[in-house]
């Protein structure tokens, strides 16, 4: 049987001369459903449609041209329209013209380990050779500028027409914090419209230089502050993490519905606190049950990036500001974390590209 891929999929709906559809909005993630043998092609495609458009006419449109194009006796074509289009406040390549791609990490619930998993992913891209940045974005509470061991402030260069903040940096990874701009005293009500127009400033007045990676670790939640952060960002993609237990998934579930709501390409599930495996007699205990994050990727057809156990080596690579793929780069866990950061590199490349990829687990 001859293999039909989603990003041949992609390629052909992006080449087609429609006005119906958004091709911009067109990505890997769009298609939802692919089934196919020699002679026919089943296939769920999620659009962003123009009002008012015939998707009737569409669909036979689509059917046709698919079985045409890929040599094929017959399709079946669904599609789903993910109705309006909220478009980011600005295009990336118009602000962050030096930024290959700008990635949100983000949970719904709290307490996950996004911060965790941020600072990590940011050391394993920045030890792959990467050039990276990090916004921690979290307004409630700041904890990256501790987990990557940063004590200073950024400093201001004034050489520029306009001065810029000078990202502090450390393991080759530039750092803006929320932290560094509002005090801890400011009442958390007023923190919400500083942070967007903070973040915003963070993304204007910031030298950044040239950037693979700027990623950004959000606050945890899924209302009006959240979406708000999320509106004035030009994202290439997000990443939700969550842990394997229920009340995590579902408030993972959300997280995944703003983001898609906002028009912002799902790049993949990480699972934190996996397992924990006992040091003294080896076995392995599921401390928040198993497989949630990846069956909750398989279910809304969105790339699982890996998982990651609980180890207390993790939490104390955290508090001492030394992430684990500088602190134990002989460990598994640091070999884990660099897999996952590979695979997110991958995925966020095949989302802008609509080329195909291989996760490796
Ligand atoms: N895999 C892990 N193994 C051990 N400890 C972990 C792991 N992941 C996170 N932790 C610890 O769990 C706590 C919460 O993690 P973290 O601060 O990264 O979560 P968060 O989702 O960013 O939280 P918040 O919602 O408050 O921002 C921290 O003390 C961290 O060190
Ligand atoms: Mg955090």
């Amino acid at each position: 049987m001859t293999s039909i891929t989603k990003s041949e999929i992609v390629k052909i709906l992006k080449e087609l001369d429609i006005k119906s559809y958004n091709k911009d909005y067109i990505v890997l993630n769009s298609i939802k459903k692919l089934e196919h043998n020699d002679t026919s092609i089943d296939v769920k495609i999620q659009l962003t449609l123009e009002p008012n458009t015939d998707i009737k006419g569409l669909t036979s449109f689509l059917q046709s041209t698919l079985t045409r194009k890929l040599n094929l006796k017959h399709s079946t074509v669904e599609i789903e329209n993910k109705g309006e289009v909220h478009t980011p406040a600005a295009h990336k390549e118009e602000i962050l013209p030096d930024i290959k791609y700008t990635i949100a990490i983000a949970s719904g619930k709290g307490g996950v380990g996004k911060s965790t998993v941020s600072v990590n992913l940011a050391a394993a891209l920045a030890k792959q050779g990467y050039k990276v940045g990090l916004i921690d974005a979290d307004i409630y509470g700041p904890s990256i500028p501790l987990m990557l061991g940063v004590n200073e402030k950024p400093m201001i260069d004034y050489s520029e027409p306009t001065p810029k903040m000078l990202p502090v940096e450390n393991y080759g990874i530039k750092l803006m914090s929320i932290g560094f701009l509002i005090d801890d005293n400011t009442p958390i009500i007023w923190r919400g419209p500083m942070a967007s127009g903070t973040l915003k400033q963070f993304l204007t007045d910031v030298s950044w230089g040239e950037l693979d990676f700027l990623l950004f670790d959000m606050p945890p939640g899924t209302g009006d502050i959240q979406l708000t952060l999320v509106q004035s960002l030009p994202l290439s993609g997000a990443v939700i993490v969550t842990t394997p237990q229920e009340v995590s998934l579902i408030d993972a579930r959300k997280g995944l519905k703003m983001f898609e709501k906002l028009n912002v390409p799902l790049l993949g599930i990480i699972e934190n606190m996996s397992y924990f495996v006992a040091p003294d007699t080896g076995k392995t205990y599921d401390i928040f049950g198993m497989g949630g994050g990846e069956a909750l990727a398989n279910e809304l057809k969105v790339p699982f990036l890996g998982g990651i156990p609980i180890d207390p080596r993790i939490r104390i690579g955290g508090d001492k500001g030394v992430p684990i793929v500088f602190d134990l780069p002989e460990t598994d866990h640091a070999s884990n974390m660099l897999s996952i950061a590979a695979n997110l590199a991958k995925t966020v490349e095949a989302s802008s590209t609509g080329n195909d990829y291989e996760i490796i687990l």
